[in-house]
């Protein structure tokens, strides 16, 4: 997830202002570089590593003003790691185009292969720098620069919003496929972006691009068109924005905005990665790489969480593997050789108990992967092989589209080490975006939150792939409600547990599938049931669980292992709107931190 802008001004000569400006709104879309392209004359390209803070420094000193085009943008690293020849925007040997671009270009690899055997230099480790070296190999090639554009979009396949400039000249292209882009039409000039509040200030009337469309931005005119060159007829809407609520999208808080930007979170992350016709996983980060060995999982958190899955995923395809916390990894003496494999799941990359993990595993031989959202953070950096979950920035405290990715890396990973293929597993991943849409346009969870708030705590049940999803749902409940929830294996509340349960402790049962495992937890379910205990079921109706339920939280039917990356969601819902009804600090609760970088 990056951020785009672009700009076309009539009466004003202040691109660079109207460009730092919108990546100013945009920065929650990510902060690791920024840059910005100026075109009409020759182009002016100024970009560095770091928030946009940095830039505007590099900028203060240089020489700018009086253009009345551009493009910015502000990066989330997905290829290489952030830097300032990593920056957008990308431009072509001989700086006749300037490109930024949002998204993920599948085969970016074979592209740069084949513009590297043409004598094209590189200057960064990016998957963007290929498209304005494709322009320019069009543009020798005699074609006008727009045909030039669509020729080299033509060749990308995967998810872009992308932005082109041209030097000498006052027009901005673009087009997009599986990334968000918006227009902005006013009076005094056209402006294009990854999301309205970048130029909200200076217009509220906007087009919304679509997959497979091409925009031109000329004076205050805007043309749009379809793949073959037809015009597209466009409407212009009217929206409602306060500014105020730039970064959150318009949401109340960054959590809700993250818990649905699942479907898009995921589809990036299984980009490019699928084959369906094989039912492989292919992990251009692996490939040749031959590690079927033991495998021990270090973390801490919600991303333990998601490394306990990961195990069970090892185990049930025939690899040996455990996951620990990364507190206990030294008190627990992990046997750990140059035979081993270990494996960091941490979000942030800068976890202090998960690296030092890391560390000792790395000083023992051992050879270390770290799964991260970050590019360039510690334990990417630190590691021998790095798996990105690629969920873009989490600013809420509490994790949640970052857990669903672990999720489905960790499944892809443990399918590529273990070379497991199934052609229906492939098949169920590529379903999950949609399965997680359903649950985020069904109002149950608020419903359930509101009945419950005042319980006197929480309970969350779950066997073989939804014991995780138990312990994660109790989780995200302590920390954002501050009540007492806990998660358990369900045939362990008979050891117990049992005894805490009363009328004010709903219970939450999340049971998928119809078989031993389903039919055993339902068995947990009446024990409680009996007691006079709510019980809430997060299911896909395949077992009877809803019978003992006094509400149900639908899950729709898939197999158990990519049901349980659905089920957290509702889990999820249920913990935000219950702090909601409490009117906690959502987003940041009391004592927690994002990062949490001492032991
Ligand atoms: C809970 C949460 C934490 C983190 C933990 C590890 O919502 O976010 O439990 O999961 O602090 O963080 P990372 O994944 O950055 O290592």
């Amino acid at each position: 997830m990056c951020g785009i802008i672009g700009y076309v001004g009539t009466d004003r000569s202040d691109a660079a202002d109207v460009l730092l400006h919108g990546l100013s709104q945009l920065e929650y879309r990510g902060y690791d570089s920024a840059g910005i392209a100026l075109a009409d004359g020759a182009l002016d390209v100024h970009k560095r590593q770091g928030e946009l803070s940095a830039l505007e420094n590099a900028l203060a000193g240089a020489e700018v003003g009086n253009q009345t085009t551009g493009i910015g943008h502000t990066r989330w690293s997905t290829h290489g790691p952030p830097s300032d020849r990593n920056a957008h925007p990308h431009t072509d040997e001989d700086g006749r185009v300037a490109v930024v671009h949002n998204g993920i270009i599948e085969n970016y690899q074979r592209l740069r292969d084949e513009l590297t055997a043409e004598g094209v230099d590189f200057r960064s480790d990016t998957d963007t720098e290929v498209v304005p070296h494709l322009i320019a190999g069009f543009l020798d090639e005699g074609l006008d620069r727009e045909a030039a554009f669509r020729a080299a979009v033509d060749r990308l396949e995967g998810s872009y919003a992308v932005a082109a400039v041209f030097e000498g000249s006052e027009t901005v292209y673009a087009a997009r496929n599986e990334s968000p882009l918006v227009l902005g039409v006013a009076d005094d000039g056209t402006y294009l972006a990854s999301d309205v509040p970048a130029f909200i200030e200076y217009t509220d009337r906007v087009i919304y691009l679509e997959d497979g469309e091409f925009a031109r931005l000329e004076g205050d005119e805007i043309a749009v068109t379809d793949a073959e060159g037809r015009t597209v007829e466009t409407s212009i809407e009217t929206i409602e924005w306060d500014p105020e609520d730039a970064g959150k999208s318009g949401y109340d808080h960054y959590m809700r905005k993250e818990i649905n930007e699942q479907p898009a979170a995921l589809r990036d992350c299984f980009r490019g990665r699928l084959d369906e016709l094989s039912g492989r996983v292919t992990l251009e980060e692996f490939e040749g790489v031959e590690l079927d060995r033991p495998v021990t999982l270090v973390a801490c958190g919600t991303s333990y969480h998601a490394a306990l899955f990961g195990a069970q995923l090892l185990r049930e395809w025939g690899v040996p593997a455990q996951a620990f916390l990364a507190s206990e990894f030294e008190a627990d003496a992990v046997p750990i050789d140059a035979d081993s494999v270990v494996v960091g799941v941490t979000q942030s990359g800068e976890t202090a108990d998960t690296l030092r993990a890391l560390r000792e595993a790395s000083a023992a031989g051992a050879t270390t992967i770290a799964v991260t959202n970050v590019v360039g953070s510690s334990a990417a950096r630190e590691c021998d092989r790095v798996l990105y979950i690629r969920a873009g920035p989490e600013i809420s405290v509490a994790a949640t589209k970052t857990f669903a990715s672990q999720q489905a890396a960790l499944t892809m990973l443990a399918a590529s080490l273990s070379d497991h293929r199934s052609r229906e597993l492939v098949r169920e991943l590529r379903s999950v975006p949609d399965r997680i849409q359903s649950v985020l346009d069904e109002g149950a969870a608020r419903e359930v939150a509101a009945t419950y708030a005042d319980a006197g705590a929480y309970f969350f049940i779950g066997r073989g792939y939804n014991y995780p999803v138990a312990l994660e749902g109790a989780l995200k409940m302590k920390e954002i409600t501050y009540k007492h929830a806990e998660g358990f294996a369900a045939g362990e509340l008979k050891h117990g547990p049992l005894a805490l349960v009363t009328e004010q402790t709903p219970v939450f049962a999340i049971v998928t599938g119809d078989g031993r495992r389903a039919e055993k937890t339902i068995g947990n379910v009446k024990e409680v049931e009996a007691r006079g205990t709510p019980v809430v079921a997060v299911t896909d109706g395949q077992s009877e669980v809803g019978r003992y339920a006094d509400h149900v939280l639908e899950v729709p039917p898939a197999g158990e292992i990519t049901s349980s990356m659905v089920a957290n969601v509702q889990l999820q819902r249920v913990a935000y709107w219950t702090a909601h009804e409490l009117g906690r600090s959502i987003d940041k609760p009391r004592n927690l931190a994002k990062s949490v970088t001492v032991e």
